[in-house]
């Protein structure tokens, strides 16, 4: 058979095979009966996509079914042939969307089926910092699930997302390797069909960063194309289903490279046999260029495995989180006497004898970096000082947990086993440290201190005065004190038409980029993505309005927006491109606002989850009534200030509240002298119901509630 009779084979069968399910599915619930999936704004997401239709329930579904059969032509042609292929996506998605009828088809699976929208858009800022540097999808069963591991584990260490489906999963666990949204290896599902949850992602990803029209199907293409760097690899004997999916992953954009003989289709569809040969084929043919860094250290350093979380069972040593002192700094020392690549122990190492018999290794630890270079200035200190968290949590095996004199760390037994020790942590910080800041850093020492007289004595009288004096700064440093703002356009690779302002009092709504932050790119990339904005005159102080921004903004947006206003909801606000940690939203009734988190998977006051909220805004349009944000912008003076500021808030969930209450609690106090604000915010536990908020802010003598009207 040609390549194209075996993609027609594959797609009549899935067609053929998605008419009798939707058929047999109205018999048995009926045509009004709710077709959905979890945890999504988009409902059948690539159907919406395709054509601009949402559908709802099981009557919806055989129109779905018509176009499929209409995009089947049997033509001899290679591009209609892979039309084809996207209609065997759009079966897949109905066939699997039709399995979730009965509940959660995967509850008994080792896969996680479909992908919620929060964790889409958990993985922006990794995928645009090339943090994540591409996407790998893996389907079959291969011949020797020793070479299978190897190659997942390869992809790990160089930090791609991998997707896998089929009985390549159990193949690759039973090899050895961590699997888990923590661990960048996702298993999908055994059927095949589940492997259209990574096409749902990838579809996702143009509907939530990209902004791109539902029922324009060329721009999505187009989009997955250029900006969604995935590709197949498949296992074993291929059938013609397999081949029409890879029609379809080829028409987004993703080439497939097989382990058996294919008909080759130069750049899209290749045969690669040797394993130990697959990755590099893959990355080549997708044009995934990876910058490692070597490292000589036991165990593997990967940016996969920054979400790994080391538990009571597995753990060896534990330092810091109250147990022991524990504190990191970054410091400026002279070049003279800074001698580079010196790492140093000071007191005992997790090896000591005195250990022997001990349950779990607990000492004190003080991480001294000291950086010297003719272009560091102190103000970046900070920035690489945070960085430290992102390295050592890239340790497999090792994780770390908060900052400063807060900061916890655990290793586990089989780092220790495989021979990492404390020095191994000084080696990984330099190598980060010499390769991520070159710009700035010539010279890089680290100390580490594990002796309890040592760590507390040099925290008293070095590092606490350094702490101290940079709080300082940092309370002086507001959006009035400064002369330039900065744009941000880091997440353009997704969200083209998006600009992120950032400001003293407003960092990037991704939580990742402060002023300082992009102030330090600037110094590090001078062309690229965090360019200065000399601030002038304002045009309206109250609702920040500056014609230096507006320019910045039309410009670095193509024109797509003119104006927007730093400190206002409701007029011109700053647009999102997908990838912020909250969401804020009118409440009118309680005059207010609300806020919701993206680990937060409940509806809100307002009716809608944080998925739901967050798709009405994104894309870099701008939605009067809702913007994305940050984090840390809840106790900034700076929060919608136009509106009236923090007083507004009326609800946030329990967990992000306890997370800011204490700088909001200041900052609140600051400007209006009330106590608490925190308690008078209303959360889940206490209410989510309008009403019931609405007493609870009555109750509680909320500002908002006298405050002007909101709109
Ligand atoms: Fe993206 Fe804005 Fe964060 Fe930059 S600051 S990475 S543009 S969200
Ligand atoms: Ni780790
Ligand atoms: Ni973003």
């Amino acid at each position: 058979m040609s390549l194209t009779d075996l993609i027609y084979a594959g797609s009549n069968a899935v067609a053929g095979l998605t008419e009798g399910a939707v058929k047999e599915a109205i018999e048995k619930y009926g045509e009004g009966h709710p077709v959905l999936y979890p945890d999504t704004a988009y409902c059948l997401p690539i159907i919406y996509a395709a054509t601009g239709v949402k559908i709802k329930t099981l009557g919806d579904l055989p129109a779905a079914v018509g176009i499929l059969k209409s995009l089947i032509t049997n033509k001899e042609d290679l591009g209609e042939a892979l039309n084809a292929g996207l209609a065997t996506a759009v079966g897949a998605e109905i066939i699997e969307a039709l399995r979730y009828l009965d509940g959660d088809p995967y509850a008994q699976d080792s896969g996680i089926g479909f992908v919620p929208d929060p964790i889409i858009r958990s993985l922006g800022v990794p995928l645009v910092t090339g943090d994540i540097p591409g996407i790998a999808v893996l389907l079959g069963e291969a011949s020797d699930p020793k070479e299978l591991a190897a190659i997942v584990k390869d992809y790990q260490e160089k930090g791609l997302l991998t997707f896998m489906v089929g009985n390549i999963i159990e193949q690759a666990a039973g090899a050895g390797v961590k699997m888990g949204l923590d661990y960048r290896v996702i298993p999908l599902g055994h059927e095949v069909t589940s492997v259209i949850h990574v096409v749902s992602v990838a579809i996702r990803a143009a509907l939530i960063f990209g902004g791109i029209e539902p029922g324009k199907l060329p721009e999505f293409l187009a989009y997955t194309k250029e900006r969604v760097p995935a590709f197949v690899n498949t296992f074993g004997p291929i059938d013609e289903v397999v081949v029409s999916v890879g029609a379809g992953a080829i028409a987004l954009g993703f080439p497939v490279i097989a382990d058996v003989e294919v008909p080759e289709v130069p750049g899209a569809l290749l045969t690669q046999a040797d394993h130990a040969k697959t990755v590099e084929t893959s990355l080549e043919t997708r044009g995934i260029k990876i910058k490692v860094t070597k490292i000589d250290v036991p165990v593997s350093v990967s940016s996969a495995f920054e979400g790994e979380r080391v538990r009571k069972d597995t753990m060896f040593a534990e330092f810091g989180g109250n147990k022991t002192a524990a504190w990191e700094l970054v410091t400026t020392g002279d070049l003279a006497t800074i001698e580079d690549h010196k790492i140093t122990v000071v007191g005992p190492d997790i090896d000591d004898a005195m250990f022997d018999g001990v349950d779990v290794v607990r000492l004190p630890l003080g991480v001294l970096v000291e950086v010297a270079g003719k272009e560091m200035q102190s103000d970046f200190e900070t920035v690489l000082e945070r960085r430290i968290h992102y390295f050592m949590n890239y340790i497999e095996g090792a994780m770390h947990v908060g900052q400063r004199n807060t900061a916890w760390i655990r290793l586990t037994k089989e780092a220790f086993e495989k021979g990492f020790r404390l020095k191994h942590i000084g080696e990984v910080l330099y190598a980060k440290m010499r390769a991520d800041f070159d710009t700035v850093v010539d010279k890089c020492q680290v100390t580490i201190y594990t002796k309890k007289e040592d760590v507390d004595k040099i925290y008293e009288e070095r590092v606490k005065p350094i702490y101290a004096q940079r709080d300082d700064r940092m309370s002086a440093l507001t959006d009035e004190s400064v002369d330039e703002f900065y744009t941000c356009l880091l997440c353009q690779s997704f969200a083209p038409s998006h600009v992120c302002i950032v400001t003293p009092e407003r960092l990037g709504l991704c939580g990742a980029v402060s002023w300082l932050d992009a102030k330090a790119t600037k110094q590090l990339d001078p062309t690229g993505p965090n360019q200065p904005v000399v601030k002038g005159q304002a045009v309206d102080e109250r609702l920040g309005i500056w014609t230096s921004v507006n320019e910045a903004v039309a410009t670095n947006s193509q024109g797509a927006v003119e104006k927007v206003t730093l400190y206002s909801i409701l007029e011109d606000p700053m647009t999102s491109c997908g990838c912020f940690e909250c969401i804020c939203g009118i409440m009118p009734e309680a005059n207010g606002v609300i806020i919701v988190n993206r680990e937060f998977p409940d509806a809100s006051p307002v009716g809608m989850t944080f998925g739901e909220l967050a798709s009405m805004t994104g894309g870099g349009v701008q939605t009067p009534g809702f913007m994305g944000h940050g984090r840390q912008l809840i106790g900034s003076k700076k929060f919608m200030s136009a509106e009236g500021g923090l007083e507004r808030i009326v609800w946030m969930p329990k967990e992000l509240k306890d997370d800011v209450a204490e700088r909001l609690n200041k900052a609140v106090k600051e400007m209006t002298g009330i106590e608490n604000f925190a308690d008078m915010v209303c959360d889940e536990t206490i209410a989510i119901d309008s009403e019931a908020v609405l007493a609870f802010l009555e109750e509680k003598g909320h500002p908002a509630l006298a405050m002007d009207p909101i709109m």
